[in-house]
């Protein structure tokens, strides 16, 4: 099937992207006109087939030697046994082994659901294959120099586009019992709306039927952060309202294709996330007037817009779905007793969770200390908008790796909010990892390459139940992205050195231990998803940084099953309702 898109062009600084390519001058139809004497604002149009926007934008990328659907290779028995014990339980007094201990009042109830989850962009590859369009991470990783530390790209990935059912067999082999992937809507929709690829919906198809076959529960997420490249370069993607029907037209084909087959989905991964991507690096894109500091707040607008307007339509299509979006973030601990630092705190979760939940889960709107801010340039949102983004989330999925300090800047929160050039404008509260005293961090740190993640999973207890009395989730919260970067990983060279990862498998332990206290406190937590299936393109990191449970050789693509993954899955089945 042929894709083809009209791309606008703007002579100067936008067609620098395309100086390594050659311009496809078969393909384009002549339509130049010049709208006003500046070369700057010369635009011409061009019908361009998806290869032609591939070798414009992107240019050429690489292909990994298993580029047909594989079906899965026998797991050897041998990897399935578990390692030796790595998670200490404490000593008795005066024995001279571990305590093999059991909380008898913990529980995770029967219906709890533990999995793991991936994103297309990090782990597919075939970034061409079957029709697929770019999206706005392969310019990233491609074209924009030093955007990732490593000039690593997804062009092949974990190759989880061909080796998937080896991947369900993997886990399911584990004994996990769910698995949360994205679908990429650069693959459905190349150029983001228009005409649709049967292919890639054939291979999402057959993606979800082999869940089932092996008795994992499919979720799916219709947005980690692989914007459609033509949507970008034509209207600016999230920061245009032209977004909200794109958005919604595109996850009308998916939940129509999928809803009998697929109950639990996520709309849009942590838009605090990539809302806080704006601006885009400048010459790639299609340029903006927007101011830098209002960008991420344009984007979230639409980005409640299109999560709503899809919930809407997906409960239209079939009522009994699981609808909801992730969002982000850890518990803000006041780093002292101060009222500035409470204060802090207060604008710390208005500026975070509450950007997004507090419209979705309580009132339509944003929280006041958020609209003090947006409302000088957002519109309001209208009746309408309100009643349709309130009430928008059936569970409250939150991706919670670590906790921070909280407190207010040195200046002082009233001088921050006075002046757009404070660096911490315009949210205005500073974090640290630090406790009081600058001496202690609040846990051990992951990888150098994750400054933002040490394990805090004392916190996580009373974070959950914050959520639970803040927000009211009327079907509970999901732990939905939760892990961390085992330290310099990447340095390790032997496979038994890589496949053992003390810090993340005590981190796995320790975590769902504290959920078992939150349950036990009446904190509705209905299930966790491990980030993540495997080692995987890790955004501006690239592969340097691992959050796996299995190890991928990325040579020959082969996985392997790291200590954490048994360790996740046995503290899970020891609590589990029989
Ligand atoms: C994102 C993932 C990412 C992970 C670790 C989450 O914020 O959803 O895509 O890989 O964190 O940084």
């Amino acid at each position: 099937m042929a894709f083809t898109a009209v791309l606008a062009l703007l002579a100067g600084a936008r067609l620098a992207v395309s100086q390594n390519s050659s311009f496809p001058t078969s393909t384009a139809a002549a339509n130049a006109t010049q709208t006003s004497s500046g070369t700057g604002s010369l635009t011409t149009t061009f019908e361009l087939s998806v290869d032609d926007f591939w070798d414009i934008y992107v240019g050429p990328v690489s292909t990994f030697s298993i580029n047909t659907t594989v079906e899965p290779t026998a797991i050897p028995s041998s990897s399935l046994i578990p390692p030796p014990s790595l998670y200490y339980p404490p000593f008795p007094g005066g024995q001279q082994v571990p305590l093999q201990t059991k909380n008898e009042s913990w529980q995770f109830p029967k219906d709890f659901w533990y999995g793991v989850a991936g994103a297309a962009y990090q782990i597919e590859g075939a970034v061409k294959a079957e029709g697929r369009g770019p999206s706005i991470w392969d310019v990233l990783t491609h074209r924009v120099t030093n955007y990732i530390v490593t000039n690593d790209t997804g062009d092949v990935a974990d190759n989880n586009y061909y080796q998937y059912k080896e991947d369900i067999a993997r886990i399911a082999a584990l004994g996990i019992k769910t698995y949360s992937f994205s679908i990429s809507w650069s693959r459905i929709l190349p150029f983001g709306s228009g005409t649709v690829n049967e292919a890639a919906l054939a291979h999402y198809d057959d993606l979800i039927d082999t869940c089932h076959q092996y008795g994992v529960t499919p979720m799916a997420t219709l947005y980690h952060w692989d914007l459609p490249l033509y949507l970008q370069n034509t209207y600016g993607g999230w920061l245009s309202d032209s977004i909200v029907a794109d958005f919604t037209e595109y996850a009308r084909i998916v939940f129509n294709r999928y809803h009998s087959k697929v109950h639990y989905w996520f709309t849009i991964n942590e838009p605090i996330v990539f809302c806080g991507f704006y601006p885009l690096p400048q010459n790639y894109f299609k340029a903006t007037t927007i101011p830098d500091v209002e960008q991420p707040y344009w984007c979230g607008h639409h980005a409640l817009l299109a999560h709503s307007s899809a919930y809407r339509l997906g409960k239209s299509i079939n009522s009994s779905l699981s609808i909801s979006f992730k969002t982000n973030g850890g518990y803000k601990i006041p780093r002292t007793d101060s009222s500035a630092d409470a204060d802090a705190v207060q604008r710390a979760w208005a500026f975070n969770e509450a950007w997004f939940a507090d419209p979705v889960f309580l009132t339509g709107d944003y929280p006041s200390l958020l609209k003090d801010f947006v409302s000088g340039f957002l519109p309001d949102f209208t009746s309408e908008q309100i009643a349709q983004i309130n009430g928008s989330g059936d569970i409250f999925a939150h991706d919670a790796y670590t906790s921070d300090f909280v407190m207010a800047p040195d200046s002082g929160i009233a001088a921050c909010v006075a002046n757009s050039s404070n660096e911490l404008y315009p949210g205005c509260y500073n974090t640290t990892k630090l406790y009081a005293g600058d001496y202690w961090a609040i846990g051990p740190a992951g990888d150098p390459g994750t400054p933002w993640l040490n394990k805090a999973t004392d916190w996580v207890p009373v974070f959950l139940k914050y959520i639970q009395d803040t927000w009211k989730p009327r079907g509970g919260i999901a732990v939905s992205e939760f892990g961390i970067s085992e330290p310099y990983e990447e340095l390790r060279t032997s496979l038994p050195s890589i496949l053992i990862d003390p810090l993340r498998s005590q981190y796995y332990v320790d975590y769902m231990q504290a959920i078992l206290i939150a349950l036990s406190e009446g904190v509705n937590v209905v299930g966790t998803l491990a980030w993540s299936i495997y080692d995987n393109l890790e955004w501006t990191s690239g592969y340097s940084v691992k959050f796996g449970i299995q190890y991928v050789n990325l040579t020959t693509q082969e996985r392997y099953f790291k200590a954490s993954a048994f360790e996740y899955v046995n503290i899970i089945e020891k609590y589990l309702e029989k």
